[in-house]
């Protein structure tokens, strides 16, 4: 009689890393304060795949290959929540989409779903492209700007107009300084420990925090119930984000059978959300992608010939219309390569809820784990020839043949971007409107340096001369 044997134990692999405490390797030239890339680069040209170290006694797992990313954010993600440094942003965001755990996420994200449905945002393309077309007008040829300054400008406008259906008024101009109050205290909140239990305390950062804070909710407060006050008066749907966010219940009932919206606190948090997550993003993108067109001058000619095919030249010149969207393919293409090589959100993360495994590695439970988008898409094994800028990249077949977290701008999974479509339309559209007159000629000697802060910005200013094509 055969009896069966006992099953061998799970050989596990033991992550590689720095053996020591990050703080030890302070002299490193790979450890520079404000400059985590750097780190990054370093575990990567190292350790390759996988790499683990400690900082502050927390075990950290730095990922590197699309399966494992693609097991964190979609068949484990369950066993994560995110990161600390995200998590500590709900003393600005609340429980809004990108800081709240479930379940409370999947109920706003419900609630929010129908305002960012890809046919609901096309009524925003041409608003878009209005706002793009009215800020080519005040361009002057042989002008130099700072093109980072001005695609703020033009995001600014764009989020104001379909955020709130307004012009940038003092109220949209006061949410922004008060934004960017907050987030110049960004590190400052991160580093506090335990910070929640501090907030009221009188320690100068977080008078600053609770100061600017105020504010901006009066604000928001305000702007909400306005809104609340037209649509108890039955006046006709503005058409924009909040409107929509604000007129929108859940399909599925709560324990009393009810379908509910969300409530002025809930609202005003994801105002406050979509307008960090939406507005800063897509400027980086488009700035960078100004830049890169100057240095290409064969893909800037390329880009050139699409959008006079398909928007005309000469006096029958027009704008682009929602019909444009499907043939402006290299455009977005550009973009997308833009975003390959300058990816706006740079690095994500989450923390382990539970102990898992994450390929044929442990992963301890409280572990953060880590994955950047700059590393992975200047990675050359999915992108021969990482550092050229090649649009050719992102046709359907090249595409296909990657793995899908090869690349991955706008995460992925259950939390990925709710505003990837409206983040592809205003690019597209802004790049089409202004390569339609405009091209850009770099002024700087030395290539821009970026600067890994929330999104991926050019360090100093990037000082383009503007040439009428
Ligand atoms: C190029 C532009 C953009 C980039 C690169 C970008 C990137 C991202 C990424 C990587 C995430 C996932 C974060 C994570 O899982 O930890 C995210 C989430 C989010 N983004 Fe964007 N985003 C962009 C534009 C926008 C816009 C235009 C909006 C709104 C109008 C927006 C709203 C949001 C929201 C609300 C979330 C949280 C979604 C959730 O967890 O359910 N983003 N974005």
């Amino acid at each position: 009689m055969s009896t069966l044997a006992p099953a061998p134990p799970r050989t596990r692999k033991q992550i590689p890393g720095l053996r020591l405490s990050l703080p030890f390797y302070v002299f490193k030239p790979w450890l520079k304060f404000g400059e985590p890339i750097r780190l990054f680069e370093y575990l990567r040209r190292t350790y390759g795949n996988i790499a683990q170290y400690r900082f502050l006694g927390t075990p950290i797992v730095f990922v590197n290959e699309p399966r494992m990313i693609q097991q964190i954010l979609i068949q484990d993600a369950h066993r994560y929540v995110k990161e600390r440094t995200v998590r500590r942003m709900k003393i600005l965001l609340g429980e809004g989409l990108i800081t709240s755990d479930e379940p409370i996420h999947m109920r706003q994200r419900r609630i929010a779903a129908p305002a960012f449905h890809r046919q609901r945002i096309a009524a925003y393309g041409d608003q878009i492209v209005a706002i793009a077309a009215a800020q080519r007008e005040h361009l002057r040829d042989g002008e130099v700007i700072d093109i980072a300054a001005a695609t703020m400008q033009l995001s600014l406008e764009i989020v104001a107009r379909t955020l709130f259906a307004t012009e940038v008024t003092d109220d949209i101009r006061r949410i922004n300084d008060e934004v960017n109050t907050i987030m110049e205290l960004y590190n400052f909140i991160v580093a506090f420990p335990r910070i929640e239990l501090f907030l009221n305390w009188p320690i100068p950062g977080l008078v600053r925090f609770r100061r600017a804070k105020a504010r901006l909710d009066a604000v928001v407060n305000r702007l909400i119930h306005q809104r609340r006050e037209e649509v108890a008066q039955g006046l006709p749907d503005r058409g924009d984000l909040l409107s929509m966010l604000l007129r929108s219940v859940d399909d599925e009932a709560d324990a009393d059978g009810r379908h509910t919206g969300m409530s002025d606190e809930q609202l005003r948090d994801e105002v406050l959300t979509i307008f960090l997550a939406g507005y800063e993003t897509v400027a980086n993108g488009l700035a960078w992608t100004w830049y890169l067109l100057s240095q290409n001058p064969e893909v800037e000619a390329r880009l050139h010939e699409e959008v006079d095919r398909v928007l005309g030249t000469g006096d029958t010149a027009r704008l682009p219309t929602l019909a444009d969207y499907a043939s402006l393919r290299y455009t977005e293409q550009v973009f997308a390569e833009a975003m390959r090589l300058y990816p706006p959100a740079w690095a994500m993360g989450r923390m382990a809820i539970e102990d898992t495994t994450l390929g044929e590695y442990d992963v301890p439970r409280g572990a953060h784990v880590f994955f950047s988008q700059y590393i992975l898409s200047r990675d050359p094994e999915y992108f021969p020839d990482p550092l050229r800028f090649d649009p050719e990249r992102f046709t359907p077949e090249a595409k296909a043949a990657r793995p899908r977290f090869a690349y991955f701008p706008f995460g992925g999974g259950s939390r990925q971007c709710i505003g990837e479509a409206f983040a592809w339309m205003e690019g597209v559209f802004s790049i089409a409107t202004m390569a339609q007159q405009w091209r850009m000629v770099y002024t700087g000697t030395e290539p821009p340096v970026p600067q890994a802060k929330i999104t991926l910005r050019p360090r100093d200013p990037l000082r383009m001369r503007l040439v009428r094509r």
